[in-house]
């Protein structure tokens, strides 16, 4: 059986990573995206890892560092035709595990596609499942927008921005609680939503009367043209339960059509034995589950 040498990746290898990851995981790990984390200013090549066999790189796993001092995730454990390869994925594993113990950690996670054989090999080194996320997308084309509730629809814009950033924070709880410790605690939320609207990201809030009750936003063009990133929908947590969910919704899908876009995609969360609302509304309005991943967590 050929023996794969595990070595940092190179600076001229990383440009082949999304196309490769995309490849291995049947398209569960996405280039696009991928090619833009690997490419952002907090990607630090040096926890980024390969396994090369006869001069071919055939695996990878990358240590990223969240926004949280000392919180790390580890990512990208896969391999080409990973089921005849899980001695490569072990060793992948392990050499990411020794980089981690030299960055001081004080919080460790990994993110998997939920497939073997990763996750075995994850629980084989004391990570245990904490959540289920999920991509979905929608096909506009195939989509027809109900709402049943009034909501004042505005976009958001810079001057209104440190505003809905107080809503947006206050729109997550207490489902991406964990993700907000994630990324540092509620002001870095808000700071994030405001940067992201000046980076492209695009906002819709709606109102009743003078509270904003809801947000939804996308990043149009973002896979390719006419394929945006949906960043979700959120209602602020008083007036959850009454509809304006499936209205923002709503409002969402006609949003992205009327700026050009046929497909949107988001990444969500869920419970590792029950759908989470945000989910359960998504697939309630023509969204289709693509992928799934599981989120696993190890003591240190
Ligand atoms: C998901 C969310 C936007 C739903 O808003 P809402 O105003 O309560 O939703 P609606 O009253 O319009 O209900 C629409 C659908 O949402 C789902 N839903 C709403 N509340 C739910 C709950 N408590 N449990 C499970 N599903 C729920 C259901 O599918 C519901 O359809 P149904 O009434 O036919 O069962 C809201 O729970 C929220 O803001 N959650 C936090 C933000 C979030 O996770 N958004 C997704 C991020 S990617």
């Amino acid at each position: 059986m050929p023996q794969s040498i595990v070595r940092n990746v190179k600076p001229d290898e990383l440009g082949a990573l999304p196309k490769n990851l995309h490849d291995w995981t049947s398209g569960f790990i996405e280039a696009t995206g991928t090619a833009i984390a690997l490419t952002s200013d907090s990607f630090d090549p040096t926890g980024c890892f390969v396994a090369e066999d006869k001069g071919s790189i055939v695996g990878c796993v990358a240590v990223t560092s969240l926004p949280r001092k000392n919180w790390l995730v580890v990512r990208y454990l896969s391999a080409k035709r990973a089921l005849s390869r899980v001695y490569a994925v072990e060793k992948l594993l392990s050499r990411a595990l020794q980089y981690v113990e030299t960055k001081n950690p004080e919080f460790l996670r990994a993110t998997t596609p939920s497939m073997q054989p990763y996750v075995d090999v994850y629980k084989s080194f004391g990570f245990r499942p904490v959540r289920r996320d999920f991509r979905i997308t929608w096909d506009l084309a195939g989509t027809s927008e109900k709402e049943n509730k009034q909501v004042e629809i505005r976009e958001v814009t810079e001057k209104t921005a440190p505003e809905i950033s107080e809503v947006y924070v206050e729109s997550v709880r207490p489902y991406w609680d964990w993700r907000t410790e994630e990324q540092g605690g509620e002001e870095a939320v808000a700071q994030k939503f405001k940067e992201g609207l000046k980076k492209g990201e695009r906002w819709l809030s709606g109102s009743v009367g003078k509270s904003v009750v809801g947000l939804t936003g996308l990043i149009p063009d973002y896979y390719r043209t006419g394929e945006a990133r949906f960043r979700g929908t959120f209602v602020v947590p008083e007036y959850r339960g009454r509809g304006y969910g499936r209205t923002m919704m709503s409002q969402a899908l006609s949003w992205a059509k009327k700026l050009g876009q046929h497909k949107i995609t988001v990444y969500t969360f869920s419970y590792l034995e029950c759908l989470a609302p945000g989910a359960l509304l998504y697939m309630g309005s023509g969204g289709k589950i693509e992928s799934e991943y599981l989120q696993l967590q190890r003591a240190l």
